[in-house]
């Protein structure tokens, strides 16, 4: 599969096969993480690895908005240290996690971290040190969906040449 065709075919799952992801597709995944660009090179992620479903369960009960990670096998954690560009540096690994996962024949579902009420619950329950910030939370397995096409705003709408 090129990026291109990753970057095309990716859709958000949020049902998931019980199947375990194997632990070489996790690490080639959070390999394509690091990857990712970061301001000034900081690399500020890293990244928990979330199998256990009683610690699965209890993060889908502080995220209302994330209860497919209750049944995903996998749930990746990525948390920041607290530098200037965090936030975008720790989406840009998310975003890689997404893509590379696709590759790897994966479906996956970004939640959300930053900004959310549950960002000290969930880095407290994982024991996340002081001085980190929760990105996001990257459910991922074998789907077990029927993809719908999510509608997305077509490119000569959101293009604008020299100027806006
Ligand atoms: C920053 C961010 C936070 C998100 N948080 C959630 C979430 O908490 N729960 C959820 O079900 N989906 C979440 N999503 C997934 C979006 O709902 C999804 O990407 C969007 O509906 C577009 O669908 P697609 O991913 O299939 O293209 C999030 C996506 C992003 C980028």
């Amino acid at each position: 599969m090129d990026v291109i065709q990753a970057i095309k075919s990716r859709r958000s799952v949020r049902q998931f096969q019980p199947n375990p992801v194997p632990k070489e597709k996790i690490l080639k995944i959070l390999d394509c993480a690091r990857f990712a660009p970061t301001a000034r090179n900081v690399q500020p992620w890293e990244f928990i690895v979330v199998t256990d479903a009683n610690i699965r369960a209890k993060i889908a009960t502080f995220a209302s908005n994330a209860p497919f990670i209750k049944d995903s096998p996998v749930c990746i954690v990525v948390v920041c240290k607290d530098t200037k560009y965090y936030l975008e540096d720790g989406c840009a690994a998310t975003q890689n996690i997404l893509l590379a996962a696709t590759e790897l024949g994966l479906s996956s579902c970004w939640a959300a971290g930053d900004k959310k009420d549950y960002c000290q619950d969930v880095l407290g329950l994982l024991s996340v040190p002081q001085g980190y910030k929760l990105i996001s939370m990257v459910a991922i397995g074998i789907s077990a969906q029927n993809n719908a096409d999510v509608p997305k705003i077509e490119l000569n709408q959101l293009v604008h040449w020299e100027k806006f």
